[in-house]
C-alpha cells in the first residue's frame, strides 16, 4: 500500500521531511478494522512528533484524523461491517492515518457524518474528542441540561485553533457563557461565529481582559495553548470551587498551591489516554464520535474545515504541516483523495 512517512526529523521545507513510500497492507484481527483512508487532517501533534521523536531505523507513519471505508474486520468486531464509512482519530502508539490503509480498534471509531464530504468530516475527530472529553469529562460540565449551566462562564485560551473551534460550539450548546481568546480580526470574527459570546486577547493579561468585560471571576477555564504564560492569571480569575483543564502542558513546573484557597480543581486532558492504556471506558470515544456525527448531520455542529488539499501525498502533507506549524491556523486543514 501507499504510505507517507519520515525517517529523520527535518524542517518541513526539506522535501525529505515527509516522503512517499510503500508498505505491506496490514491484516485485521480482534477488534481491529482495516480502513481504506479517503481523507486525513493534520494537527499540531503531527508536527510535535515529526520534530521531536526518537531516532528511527525505518520510516514512521503518523497522522491522527481520518475518514475512510471499512474493507475488512477482525474476529471480535461487533460495531461495524465491511463497507461502512467511518471517521476516527486513532491511537498514539500505532501507525497513523497517512497511508492507504490503516488498522484501528473499533472502540475508538465512529460512523462518519453522512451529510458531510470527506474533507469536512476528516477535520473533526481528534479535535471533537479532545473538546468533548475536556468539557464534559474533565471539567465535569453537564452536556445534557442547559439550565444547569445557565449563567456559568467558561474562558477558553485559543478559541480559533482546531480544538477551540469545536469547544466554543459545544460549550455554547451546553448553555455556558463563552469567552474565547483570539488576537486577530479574522480569529475574533471566527470565534464569535462558532459560539463565543465575547473575545479577549491572549497576548494580553487575561485578568485585565476579562475584568474589562465586566466579569470578576470565571467558573471554568479551558487552556488550549500552554499554561506557562497565564498560570497565575488563571489562578486569580477562577471562581471559588472553579475548574481548570488544559490540553497542552507546561514547560515549567506548575504551582498547584495557588489553587488551594479557592478549592479549585485542575485536570489534564489527553485524547490518547483511553486507547494507550486500554481503559475500561475506551468505548466512550466510539460513543462521542457517533454523537458528534449526528450533531454534524443535523447541523447543530459545524465542521471546522477551512482549507482543503488533494490528493493525499507527501507534497500536500508537507503543505498541511507547514500551515499548522505557522501557529496561525484557523480551524482545520484536510487532504482528500481525488
Ligand atoms: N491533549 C490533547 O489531547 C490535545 C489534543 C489536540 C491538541 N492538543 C494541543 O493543543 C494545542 C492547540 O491545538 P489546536 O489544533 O487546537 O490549535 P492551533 O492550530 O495550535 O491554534 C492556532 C491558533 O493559535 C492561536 N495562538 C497563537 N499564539 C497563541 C498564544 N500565545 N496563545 C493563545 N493562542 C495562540 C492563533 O490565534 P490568533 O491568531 O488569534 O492569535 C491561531 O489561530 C496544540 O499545542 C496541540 O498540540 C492537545
Amino acid at each position: 500500500m501507499k504510505a507517507i512517512g519520515y525517517d529523520q526529523h527535518l524542517p518541513i521545507e526539506d522535501p525529505h521531511s515527509l516522503f512517499d513510500f510503500e508498505l505491506p497492507t496490514p491484516t485485521p484481527s480482534g477488534h481491529d478494522l482495516l480502513i481504506q483512508v479517503n481523507a486525513v487532517s493534520v494537527n499540531p501533534v503531527d508536527i510535535a512528533v515529526r520534530k521531536n521523536d526518537e531516532p528511527l531505523s525505518s520510516p514512521k507513519v503518523i497522522g491522527w484524523d481520518a475518514v475512510g471505508t471499512v474493507t475488512a474486520i477482525g474476529d471480535k468486531v461487533t460495531l461495524f461491517n465491511e463497507g461502512d464509512r467511518v471517521f476516527y482519530a486513532g491511537s498514539f502508539i500505532r501507525p497513523g492515518s497517512d497511508s492507504e490503509y490503516q488498522l484501528v480498534d473499533e472502540r475508538i471509531v465512529g460512523t462518519a457524518p453522512a451529510k458531510l464530504d470527506d474533507a469536512h468530516a476528516a477535520a473533526m475527530p481528534l479535535t471533537s474528542l479532545t473538546a468533548w472529553e475536556a468539557l464534559f469529562e474533565q471539567l465535569g460540565i453537564d452536556s445534557e441540561h442547559q439550565e444547569k449551566n445557565k449563567g456559568k462562564v467558561l474562558l477558553i485560551n485559543n478559541g480559533a485553533g482546531g480544538v477551540g473551534s469545536i469547544a466554543t460550539q459545544l460549550a455554547h450548546l451546553a448553555g455556558l457563557t463563552v469567552i474565547a481568546s483570539a488576537s486577530r480580526t479574522e480569529t475574533k470574527d471566527w470565534v464569535i461565529q462558532h459560539g463565543a459570546d465575547k473575545t479577549v486577547d491572549h497576548h494580553n493579561n487575561f485578568v485585565t481582559e476579562v475584568h474589562n468585560l465586566g466579569i470578576d471571576f470565571v467558573d471554568y477555564i479551558l487552556d488550549l495553548k500552554g499554561l506557562d504564560q497565564h498560570w497565575s492569571e488563571f489562578a486569580e480569575l477562577i471562581a471559588p470551587n472553579g475548574k481548570i483543564a488544559s490540553i497542552t502542558g507546561s514547560k515549567e513546573p506548575l504551582d498547584l498551591n495557588i489553587l488551594k484557597e479557592k478549592r479549585v480543581t485542575f485536570a489534564w486532558e489527553w485524547m490518547y489516554t483511553k486507547s494507550k492504556y486500554q481503559t475500561s471506558d475506551m468505548i466512550t470515544q466510539h460513543e462521542i464520535l457517533d454523537k458528534v456525527s449526528q450533531m454534524l448531520d443535523t447541523g447543530v455542529l459545524k465542521s471546522t474545515l477551512t482549507k482543503q488539499l488533494s490528493p493525499i501525498n507527501a507534497e500536500n502533507l508537507r503543505e498541511a504541516h507547514r500551515l499548522v506549524e505557522s501557529n496561525r491556523m484557523i480551524g482545520k486543514v484536510a487532504i482528500t483523495n481525488l
